[in-house]
């Protein structure tokens, strides 16, 4: 019995209630994202609890504070093709359907449903937007040269986007982004170009272009290294020849970027076995290497065209420089020898030249006796070399015997009143190659025998040179007993 009630008391309560449950709307919880010229449907459903009669129903979109669209017994619509479907509303699909949508389009709209005494809103944001592909050409550039490097900012809305090229994450000035340009899909797409004067370093550096636009959460860095081509240069060195006649042919290859290269060595156009050093890093960053290519019978390689051949990805085709290898007899190769062996002494002729030029040298002392009885003797001395005009040379009469001490001065003598003159008169005389003879001549006039030692002195004007002295002795027995050898009277 209670339960055959049940469905009755049910409906009873229901009808007690007024029939309806409070006036809900819905719309979709993120914005709706969209490109423009397609066609949108902004979802709004409502729900009351029961059918609602479209009599009492008015349906209302707005963008911002206008009206778009509105269901009022009938349907009218601001925005031409905007449409709200009449069999929806009956269901609780108040739904606008924009078709072709533009950027006037976009903002934030508002489904109104107003079911009297409820009336109840919902926002939905409507965003025609579509973020940009972002493309990096051109970046395998040619050391030292003017490239141009562009990134491609494609297929974008709306028109408004800014593009800066970083380098090591700092921003690099000079470049030039065109104004957008609308496509036939409508959309936008603009490039951006860095002119660029690269050395080999640049390829370890990095670069991003970096594009900001309102359809990206997060700015785009397309990043990218750039690929710096240097081309080779090729320089054919001698061959190497040794006595017995084996040639070794060479060639230099230089100042190439990357490293990846092909060096070989071609005989009439048909590879030879070659060598190629390991590439050696230069300080400007290219890399260098030698190829060589040894030729074991060189006899039989007369006149034929040997080519050191060189493939890099700088180079448009492959460089290549050609020798004509032609044998050397053996009486050339004797002769290159004996020149070789003139060559030799030839330096070591100029070596000597030029020591003796740098080198002073003292003669030992002259010694002449003229006058009556020997009255007057005189004492030379003489230095030759690169003189300075501060050198001097000086004479010392030396104390007589074993006593100690430095000599005295010429002069003291004199001065002591004994029965000896002294006149001492220096000359320098102008050599070839730079070089000066100074010359100085001590004359004694003595009325008696004049003895003991005698010393000149070579006095550098400057530092670093050596001190040099002679000595002689004039003995009272045989007038004179000297170090050196005897000089004629002048
Ligand atoms: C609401 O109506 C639109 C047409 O106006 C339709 O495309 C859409 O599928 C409907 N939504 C639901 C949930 O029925
Ligand atoms: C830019 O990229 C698009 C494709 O993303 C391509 O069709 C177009 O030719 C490129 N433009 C330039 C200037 O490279």
């Amino acid at each position: 019995m209670p339960l055959a009630l049940a469905p009755g008391l049910l409906l009873l309560l229901l009808l007690a209630s007024g029939a309806r449950g409070a006036l809900v709307v819905s719309v979709p919880s993120s914005r709706v994202q969209t490109q423009p010229g397609s066609d949108v449907l902004l979802g709004c459903h409502f729900s009351l609890g029961v059918p609602v009669e479209l009599m009492e129903l008015v349906v209302q979109w707005k963008l911002g504070n206008s009206l778009v669209a509105e269901f009022d017994n009938v349907a009218s619509y601001r925005r031409p093709g905007a449409s709200l479907s009449q069999e929806g509303l009956q269901v609780g699909n108040a739904s606008l359907l924009l078709p072709r949508v533009g950027g006037t389009d976009a903002g934030l709209y508002t489904c109104v449903v107003i079911v009297p005494p409820s009336r109840e809103s919902r926002q939905v944001e409507l965003r025609v937007e579509v973020p940009p592909h972002v493309s990096v050409w051109g970046t395998e550039v040619r050391a030292g040269e003017q490239n141009l490097v562009t990134c491609n900012v494609s297929n974008f809305y709306p028109g408004s986007v800014s593009v800066t090229w970083l380098r090591d994450g700092l921003v690099v000035g000079g470049s030039k982004t065109a104004p957008s340009q609308l496509g036939p899909t409508g959309l936008y797409s603009t490039t951006s170009i860095l002119p660029l004067v690269p050395s080999i370093p640049e390829a370890s550096v990095s670069y991003a272009c970096h594009v900001q636009h309102v359809a990206l959460g997060a700015p785009i860095q397309e990043a990218f290294r750039l690929s710096v081509l240097s081309p080779p240069r090729l320089t054919l060195l001698p061959p190497l020849v040794t006595l017995e006649g084996q040639a070794t042919l060479q060639c230099r290859v230089s100042g190439y970027h990357p490293a990846e290269i092909t060096v070989q060595w071609l005989r009439d156009g048909v590879p030879l076995l070659s060598m190629v050093s390991p590439p050696m890093k230069e300080p400007d960053g290219s890399f260098a290497l030698r190829s060589s290519c040894i030729l074991d019978r060189p006899e039989s390689s007369a006149q034929a065209n040997f080519a050191c051949h060189v493939q890099h990805p700088a180079l448009a085709a492959p460089l290549e420089r050609t020798a004509v290898w032609i044998v050397p007899t053996s009486s050339e190769l004797l002769a290159w020898v004996l020149l070789g062996i003139l060559l030799g002494l030839l330096l070591l002729l100029l070596a000597r030249v030029v020591y003796r030029g740098c080198n002073i040298s003292m003669s030992k002392i002259h010694r002449g006796q003229c006058g009556p009885e020997g009255s007057i003797i005189v004492l030379w001395c003489e230095v030759e070399g690169r003189l300075r005009a501060t050198d001097q040379l000086a004479w010392a009469r030396l104390r007589p015997g074993k006593e100690p001490g430095r000599p005295g001065e010429l002069s003291e003598p004199l001065l002591k009143g004994e029965s000896e003159q002294y006149q001492i008169s220096t000359w320098r005389c102008p050599l070839r190659l730079g070089r000066e003879r100074l010359m100085s001549c001590l004359i004694i006039c003595s009325a008696g025998s004049v003895h003991g030692p005698f010393s000149c002195t070579f006095q550098p004007g400057t530092a670093g040179r050596r001190v040099q002295e002679r000595h002689i002795t004039l003995s009272s027995a045989q007038g004179v007993t000297p170090d050196t050898d005897l000089s004629s009277c002048l």
